[in-house]
């Protein structure tokens, strides 16, 4: 159930049954030269809409700007610099938990956000505290991978072995290209699997990694794949969605 597409009273409704919420969050960024910019924001909000339908829970809007600032060598990147997220995340985790809700997943679809976000939870809780002391909500935040789920690993080790890489990799490709299938670009790029190797700042990424992939070989992706990883990742995503609001 999107949060967006409901009335206030409905969520009203929603909250005597359930305090649970999953927030997608992406980044909106570059994919290499065939990849979306939207690629992570798409695939996280297409996993937890999917995932919520499955799980019967609410999902946020998505936060589909977030910390990529190694990226921002590449025209059309936008990022958030991550005292910002981290005062986003507090805004969003604080107007929830106002309104009744206790247990937020967020459904990621971004590695540079892990870490901020992890930082953004503790910033919530210290928000809490200071309010409210001892008083404060029993809230609990949790951040989940989408690509981390084990059956969408098992897909992209099967389907395209080592060619996955780190970055503009042919899974969320091809999540894309289920979502938007005219926008799909099958080239053979140069190198075919670019290289990896870790990188400083933005323009340390781009030296590295001049197109702007990372070990990946994203001509591999197909539509149908991405639909298959969908719905595996929609699934294992709302089974930990279960498991973690109705844990002790
Ligand atoms: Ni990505």
């Amino acid at each position: 159930m999107r949060l967006d597409l409901m009335t206030w009273p409905a969520v009203a409704d929603y909250l005597q049954t359930s305090t649970g919420i999953m927030v997608p969050i992406g980044s909106t960024e570059q994919h290499g030269p065939t990849g979306l910019i939207g690629t992570d924001a798409l695939c996280a909000e297409a996993v937890a809409f999917r995932a919520g339908e499955i799980a019967g829970a609410l999902v946020a809007p998505t936060l589909n700007i977030g910390m990529a600032q190694h990226h921002m060598g590449f025209a059309g990147t936008i990022t958030l610099r991550p005292s910002t997220l981290i005062a986003l995340v507090d805004d969003v985790v604080s107007s929830l938990v106002e309104h009744g809700f206790r247990r937020i997943l967020f459904v990621n679809g971004h590695g540079g956000n892990v870490a901020t976000l992890g930082a953004a939870f503790a910033e919530c809780f210290a928000t809490g505290r200071l309010a409210w002391g001892k008083e404060a909500p029993d809230l609990r935040l949790k951040q989940l991978n989408w690509y981390d789920m084990r059956r969408v690993r098992e897909f992209s080790a099967s389907h395209y072995g080592r060619s996955e890489g780190q970055h503009a990799t042919p899974s969320e490709i091809a999540l894309t290209q289920a979502l938007f299938p005219e926008t799909a670009d099958h080239r053979v790029l140069d190198p075919q699997v670019a290289d990896f190797s870790a990188f400083h700042d933005w323009r340390d990424y781009r030296r590295r990694h001049p197109d702007g992939r990372m070990g990946s070989d994203p001509s591999l992706a197909r539509p149908e794949h991405g639909a298959d990883l969908i719905e595996l990742a929609a699934q294992g995503m709302a089974t930990a969605y279960n498991a973690f609001v109705s844990e002790e």
